[in-house]
């Protein structure tokens, strides 16, 4: 079978920080103007009281620190409470296109590759900016790249499948050499006036080279000793904006048109899902647990990934043994276990063991075992 290995990354990260206490300043800011505006309905108890946030909560609970955005002022105004972006005409680049044709420039020079090496571009991601055409031909389009191109979407997971996709393709001999963007504008669908999961996401764009073992020329190669994928219906993290909303006579700005979760829910269903996955995969490779030098996971919840690699490995997991980028980017949907490999890979050497796990909404769990070449 043709070997397959990763041969590069890039990171596009947003302008502009939003910190926890500036965020949990704003929310009480509109929770206080909410609460005074209803004074009289809650006095009647017609209305419920909204609760402030904390900063405490938001960093014991999650281990969120800081989160990047694309736009800052209008998530932070008390009178809108998300992002002020600008329409684009149609010939401009989009805007979920124009960052991840940054992270994927960054990506080629990693992989030392050029445009037109890239014969495919999938677009991976929780939302899509638009329907069609697929955001994936206009990223290849504005890079000059060859080949084919889609969009695909898998909630948090977005990332890991689409690198099975992508290793798919190369073993098949249907491409050579794939582009995989992940760039998440979650600021768009984030609910910032619901206190118990404002604080949890970021935007950012993540790229990755896939490609041919005997094509790549990186100084930084690792091959892919095998991918596994699972999915299992869940309401527990759902979002149902969509296309027929218009004809379901449905109010666009409704609760249920942004994210919306039940944290502990998920916290204690996907743990143990991640951990069986990882193992099972790790078996059919014959390879221990404790063997694995790395685990690249999906940042959601800091004692979520603790909980799993204590599951796995049966030690205390650590900085090295488990990277965090959670407090700096928070939840940052499918390129969350791609930022951790791209900020926390080149430390380790030739024969060394690594795994990435995205999981999420779905569920859906996705991992990737990596050996340093
Ligand atoms: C979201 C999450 C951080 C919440 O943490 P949690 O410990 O489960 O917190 P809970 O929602 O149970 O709330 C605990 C208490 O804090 C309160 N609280 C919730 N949000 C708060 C906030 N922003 N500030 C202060 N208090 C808050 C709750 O009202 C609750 O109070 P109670 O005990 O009096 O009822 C956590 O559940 C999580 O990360 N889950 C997994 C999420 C995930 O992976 N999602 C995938 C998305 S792709």
């Amino acid at each position: 079978m043709t070997s397959v290995v990763i041969s590069g990354t890039g990171l596009y990260q947003p302008p502009h920080i939003i910190t926890n206490a500036e965020l949990v300043e704003s929310f009480n800011g509109y929770v206080a103007k909410f609460n005074a505006e209803h004074a009289a309905e809650i006095e009647a108890g017609t209305v419920q009281a909204l609760s402030p946030s904390s900063v405490e909560f938001i960093e014991k609970a999650s281990g969120i620190k800081q989160r990047y955005v694309m736009e800052k002022e209008g998530i932070l105004d008390i009178n809108r409470m998300y992002p002020r972006l600008q329409e684009r005409s149609d010939d401009q680049l989009s805007l979920m296109a124009e960052i991840a044709v940054e992270a994927a420039k960054k990506a080629l020079v990693a992989a030392n590759k050029k445009a037109e090496d890239i014969d495919a571009v999938i677009c991976s991601a929780s939302n899509m900016q638009r329907a069609y055409p697929a955001m994936a031909v206009e990223i290849q389009s504005a890079l000059g790249a060859g080949g084919f191109a889609f969009d695909m979407n898998v909630a948090c997971s977005a990332a890991t499948f689409a690198l099975e996709m992508a290793i798919n393709a190369v073993r098949a001999g249907t491409a050579k050499c794939v582009l995989v963007v992940n760039p998440e504008i979650t600021s768009g669908h984030q609910e910032w006036k619901d206190r118990d999961c404002h604080f949890i996401f970021g935007d950012v764009a993540m790229a990755t080279i896939v490609e041919r073992a005997d094509t790549a020329t990186s100084d930084n190669q690792w091959e892919v000793l095998g991918t596994q994928l699972a999915t299992q219906f869940s309401n527990n993290i759902r979002n149902n904006f969509g296309y027929l909303n218009r004809s379901e006579d449905s109010d666009p700005k409704a609760r249920d048109k942004t994210f919306r979760q039940e944290g502990r829910k998920v916290f204690k269903e996907v743990v143990p899902m991640v951990a069986t996955h990882i193992e099972r995969q790790l078996q059919g490779l014959q390879i221990p647990a404790t063997d694995v030098r790395r685990f690249w996971l999906h940042q959601a919840n800091l004692a979520m990934n603790q909980l799993a690699i204590k599951r796995l490995v049966d030690k205390e997991p650590t900085q090295d043994l488990a990277p965090l980028i959670l407090d700096e980017f928070a939840n940052t949907s499918s390129a969350g276990s791609i930022i951790a490999f791209h900020r926390h890979n080149a430390d380790l050497k030739a024969g060394d063991l690594g795994v990435i796990c995205s999981f999420g909404a779905g569920y859906s769990v996705g991992s990737v075992v990596l050996k340093k070449r």
